[in-house]
């Protein structure tokens, strides 16, 4: 594996529309401070009709932007979603389109939130393979496409939004993508699913859609399970690394809920001034909560050059991975 991936270029874009913790005391049999206190949650960004390759749209502009690059330097382009604008094309096809751009291969990965790091991780293999490549990451949601908002306990969780990377071998100064880890436990994929419309819960026509249509998740299990998931991989990519928590500058975890980023720093044994967080503006962005978290995190000055990052993420299937970048 080429050790010189770099992360060229980084951008983020959430739809204007916002949703706060008020305006869903009128929609479900909830309080501002239930979720508050249960999530850290104050407000989340919600399309108002775009889709998911409208959101990563703009956040790979503004990638290509950091980068200095244009559409036609582009190789090829990865989406993980689990919210694409349609099962075919693939989003990243229509992503391709918008781009105004053509022939270089397109496909979406679903890894649900850990949809960015497992792209990442194909993304640098694909650098491996050509040394030439400028590869697009873009984790774009629109999770809100997938809520029941008559669902207090799921719908006051998540947003919308998406983050892009480009990765290369020749970039001169971006981040080094030192390494990355990826798990999933197959076992587990009950805690957290959203079933109907797939090839196991088909609907038929004129059939209308059912709860199952839209996320559902037992919220204690997930919490406990995202906490010792998340902990462990960041332990085991350090340890493999031989590196401590000394040694990383900034942890970025998963955006789900304040709580679990906070247990998974409690464990780490490190100082919450070394974690970002912006679970309270955007709510659980599901693939994209790592990469708006990243961009975001670099954009407010929280990175500087030199620095280590830990990526550290979460999600349905269940999946979870890691991913160490050398600013
Ligand atoms: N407003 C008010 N009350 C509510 C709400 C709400 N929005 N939602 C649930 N409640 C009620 C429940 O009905 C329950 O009431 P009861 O005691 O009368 O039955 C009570 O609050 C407690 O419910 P719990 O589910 O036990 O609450 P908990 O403290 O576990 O918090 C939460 C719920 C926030 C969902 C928590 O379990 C959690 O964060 N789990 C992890 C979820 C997550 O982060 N998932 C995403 C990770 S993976 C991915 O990103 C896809």
């Amino acid at each position: 594996m080429n050790r010189e991936t770099q992360i060229c270029g980084l951008g983020f874009f959430v739809p204007d529309k916002v949703l706060t913790n008020d305006d869903l005391e009128k929609l479900v049999d909830t309080s501002d401070e239930w979720i508050t206190t249960r999530t850290g949650i104050k407000k989340r960004h919600i399309v108002d009709g775009e889709a998911c390759s409208d959101l990563a749209l703009v956040a790979t502009r503004n990638a290509l932007r950091d980068a200095s690059l244009t559409p036609r330097d582009l190789t090829h382009i990865i989406i993980a979603t689990f919210t694409p604008d349609t099962y075919i094309p693939s989003a990243a096809c229509v992503l391709q389109k918008k781009l105004g751009i053509k022939d270089i291969p397109c496909c979406d990965v679903d890894a649900a939130c850990t949809g960015f790091i497992y792209a990442l991780d194909l993304a640098r293999g694909l650098c491996a393979l050509y040394p030439e490549a400028n590869v697009l990451v873009v984790a774009s949601e629109v999770v809100t496409s997938r809520v029941n908002f008559n669902d207090r306990s799921t719908c006051v969780l998540f947003g919308d939004g998406a983050g892009a990377a480009i990765l290369s071998n020749s970039a001169a100064n971006g981040a080094v993508v030192e390494d990355i880890l990826l798990k999933a436990d197959g076992s587990l994929g009950e805690l957290l699913s959203v079933k109907g419309g797939g090839s196991a819960y088909p609907l038929r026509f004129g059939q209308q859609a059912d709860e199952d249509f839209f996320v559902q998740m037992q919220g204690r299990p997930v919490f406990k399970h995202a906490v010792r998931f998340m902990t462990n991989i960041a332990r085991e990519i350090l340890e493999k690394n031989n590196l401590s928590v000394e040694d990383v500058d900034l942890l970025i975890p998963h955006q789900a809920n304040n709580r679990i980023i906070e247990a998974v720093a409690k464990k780490l044994g490190i100082s919450p001034e070394k974690v970002f967080v912006n679970v309270q503006d955007y709510g659980n962005t599901s693939a994209a909560s790592v990469p708006i978290a990243l961009a975001e995190a670099r954009e407010k000055g929280r990175i500087s050059p030199g620095d280590r990052v830990l990526l550290v993420a979460f999600g349905g299937g269940f999946t979870w991975g890691a991913a160490l970048l050398k600013f």
